[in-house]
């Protein structure tokens, strides 16, 4: 006999390609989909910011989701729900408006009422379930923008039968964002008198953490891959929470991310110009010297090109390329394209490195999807030297476009990049260990030095297109979970 669908309300920050950063907007709506597609009822929420392009979307109010009042601490907000199908998808979405805290140029910001703004989302969530009396099997919350709803189904609305056999997924994308604000956004959560279930000795240092309360109070835990899971459980990645999920690590999993494959396909890709797979990988080649004609870059003599797509934090690794490639580019030749933005002495020194290299350093600062395509497609390899990486999803891209990646064996590169062998032909990509500049010397010297040898490259690139890592596969380590935690209580 089939399963019964599960009924699923998915709340979150971001999701592609209506509100993205990061991504956390790629993991939310292409699962989301993946269950939509399997038939299990998913009602997915997140904040109608100023920044979704409304004019290119179908929205329609939801009626009795409109005008809706709210009290916050001391805030009376109004909101109203509408809701629109997600763009190139069969999925529904909801999106709360409230121009009071979504009007801001960004998707986050670093106003003093941020806290509140994910208060919002999360109480909102529940009580739409309510308005609509659906009774989620599971509430899959992401990050700490919405940790705290585990934490309002014991509280606030635990007298409300409807969430009885709810259980509360809280999945971690990033460790190193935790929501942590002064104890005096206390009672805007609405816990002045409930002040004791909160972290103690966070109080008594006057915080409250979002993430660290999740943790408390989610029945299971997920991160987004194996090696992460086990990497938070010691200080050097668990950023404070280490002692925490060790209590908790029965009930933490990782579960590596998938990649959308409708929208990264090089063979249906409309973001490129030349469509190609891995039987007909000749169009790589045109996409890359159209790019390199594109970003004004020397593409004589088969110079390899190396791509970066990335948040320019400190995570990424980027003082590893600040300390090696300006020197590579003396002594090897090759071509770089980076796309990304975030910290000002990034965004300075990759400016500066394409003033001094013009003609074999693009630097492209901003946010676009369609240059990220493009320079996926391109490019012959693709670097991502993180410090830490709790899944990361360029590289994983970079693999179906038969770009080679160049990573770090940290998080869910470790999981999703295997060394090339040269002698056995085995292996998807170059992997290196340490966190230091010469052992990102030692991979691109090694990346550029197997890109000479044809035959091999050419396998590398077979290895690497043939990997799967769908939302086939993951997805559906998500919903046996889920039926687990659902028929036992935990996961085991
Ligand atoms: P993180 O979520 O830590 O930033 P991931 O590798 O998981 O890292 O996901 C990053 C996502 O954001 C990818 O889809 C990547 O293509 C996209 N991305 C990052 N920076 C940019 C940018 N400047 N322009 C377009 N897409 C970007
Ligand atoms: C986070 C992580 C990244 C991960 C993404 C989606 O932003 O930094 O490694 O791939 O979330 O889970």
């Amino acid at each position: 006999m089939p399963e019964k669908p599960l009924k699923i309300c998915l709340v979150s920050a971001e999701l592609s390609p209506l509100a993205k950063t990061g991504g956390l907007a790629d993991v939310s709506a292409a699962l989301a989909t993946f269950l939509g597609n399997q038939g299990h009822d998913i009602r997915v929420l997140i904040p109608f910011y100023s920044a979704i392009d409304a004019a290119a979307l179908d929205i329609t109010p939801v009626q009795f989701l409109q005008n809706r009042s709210i009290q916050i601490g001391n805030h009376q907000l109004s909101y109203s729900i509408d809701t629109t199908t997600l763009p190139g998808k069969s999925l529904n979405v909801y999106l709360l408006r409230c121009p009071e805290l979504y009007d801001r140029p960004g998707i986050y910001t670093d106003g003093s009422d941020e806290h509140l703004r994910f208060i919002l989302l999360s109480r909102v969530a529940i009580e739409m379930c309510q308005h609509m009396g659906f009774a989620p099997d599971i509430f899959h919350c992401h990050d700490w923008h919405t940790a705290l709803v585990p934490l309002y189904l014991q509280t606030h609305y635990a007298w409300d039968q409807l969430f009885e056999q709810t259980k509360t997924v809280l999945t971690i994308h990033n460790i190193g964002y935790q929501g942590i604000f002064s104890a005096g956004v206390l009672h805007d959560m609405g816990m002045q008198d409930l002040a004791e279930k909160l972290h103690r000795e966070d109080l008594a240092l006057g915080r409250i953490n979002f993430l660290k309360t999740g943790l408390l109070y989610a029945d299971l835990l997920t991160t987004v891959s194996p090696t992460y899971a086990r990497e938070i459980l010691g200080p050097a990645y668990g950023m404070g929470l280490q002692d925490l999920l060790q209590q908790r690590q029965d009930s933490l999993v990782g579960i590596l991310n998938g990649v959308d494959i409708d929208e990264w396909n090089p063979e249906q890709d409309p973001l490129i110009p030349f469509p190609y797979s891995a039987r007909r990988i000749s169009g790589k080649k045109k996409n890359k010297l159209a790019l390199m004609k594109e970003l004004e870059l020397d593409s004589s003599d088969d110079m390899p090109l190396l791509g970066m797509v990335s948040r320019l934090t400190e995570q990424k690794g980027i003082e590893l390329i600040q300390k090696v490639v300006p020197t590579l580019l003396q002594h090897r030749r090759f071509a770089l394209a980076v796309l990304g933005s975030g910290e000002p002495r990034y965004e300075r020194f990759f400016n500066r490195l394409q003033q001094r290299h013009r003609d074999r350093v693009c630097f492209y600062r901003g946010f676009n999807n369609k240059l990220a395509h493009q320079i996926e497609a391109g490019s012959d390899m693709f670097v991502m030297p993180s410090r830490f990486e709790p899944c990361g999803l360029n590289q994983m891209y970079s693999l179906r476009y038969g770009t080679v990646p160049i990573v770090r064996r940290t998080g869910g590169l470790a999981d999703s990049v295997q060394l090339f062998e040269p002698g056995s032909g085995t292996g998807t990509g170059i992997v290196f260990n340490d966190f230091s500049a010469s052992a990102l010397d030692w991979a691109l010297n090694a990346a550029l030095d197997l890109y000479q040898d044809k035959k091999s490259w050419r396998k590398l690139v077979q290895n690497g297109m043939a990997r799967d890592y769908s939302w086939e596969r993951q997805g559906q380590i998500y919903v046996d979970l889920f039926r687990q935690i659902l028929l036992t209580g935990n996961r085991t």
